[in-house]
């Protein structure tokens, strides 16, 4: 979703008002999440590359496979979380019946597949990400990742990305992590999920 962008990069703005989570999500946290975590990556990454002109000419998504912990960490503090903004929704609505049919043949149901999803995001330990990816062969597979890794890129369209780091929920639910897990998916886009599928 990112592979048209360069340095120097520009914080983008929630595609929603950032109340219209609540009570999923608060205001609060989205403030901080987005405004102070997120925009500071887009800093930290543009003051890392402002000397290093070969690297404003890699697209962001090279970026958050390079060897450069910083660039790495930085970049993927980027894409992750816009995919993570771009994961939520106040207008929620069910999978649609082709991507319930895509679910039914990778994991034998939707709520399979769902339930799955929460489990995931509950073992992370630390911080990190839990992912829906579409594979090379059209299959949706769940992925976790540690930090602020992206996951590979080359090998998964990334569908949806939840943000398991404490800083998404803390604010508003201190250490029930369940409860911020019961939260997300009360509004995961599934819609712009589907939207980015390998064949539209
Ligand atoms: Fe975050």
């Amino acid at each position: 979703m990112n592979s048209d962008k360069y340095y120097p990069y520009k914080a983008a703005p929630l595609g929603y008002d950032i109340k219209a989570l609540s009570p999923h999500i608060s205001e609060y946290t989205l403030y901080f999440h987005h405004d102070k975590h997120y925009c500071g990556y887009v800093e930290k990454l543009n003051a890392l590359l402002k000397d290093l002109p070969v690297m404003q000419n890699v697209p962001l998504e090279g970026l958050t496979k390079m060897n450069d912990a910083d660039i790495r960490t930085n970049a993927g503090g980027i894409f992750n979380h816009e995919l993570y903004f771009a994961s939520l929704t106040p207008e929620y609505r069910e999978p649609s019946a082709r991507m319930k049919r895509k679910m039914q043949e990778s994991f034998g149901s939707p709520e399979n597949m769902i339930k799955l999803l929460y489990d995931t995001a509950m073992d992370i330990v630390g911080s990190g990400w839990v992912w829906i990816g579409e594979d090379q062969g059209g299959r949706l597979e769940i992925l976790t990742t540690k930090d602020q890794e992206t996951i590979d890129l080359d090998k998964y369209v990334p569908l949806i990305a939840i943000d398991m780091w404490e800083h998404s929920y803390y604010l508003d639910r201190q250490n029930r992590r369940s409860e911020y897990a019961d939260a997300v998916m009360n509004v995961i886009n599934w819609v712009g999920a589907e939207n980015r599928l390998s064949d539209g």
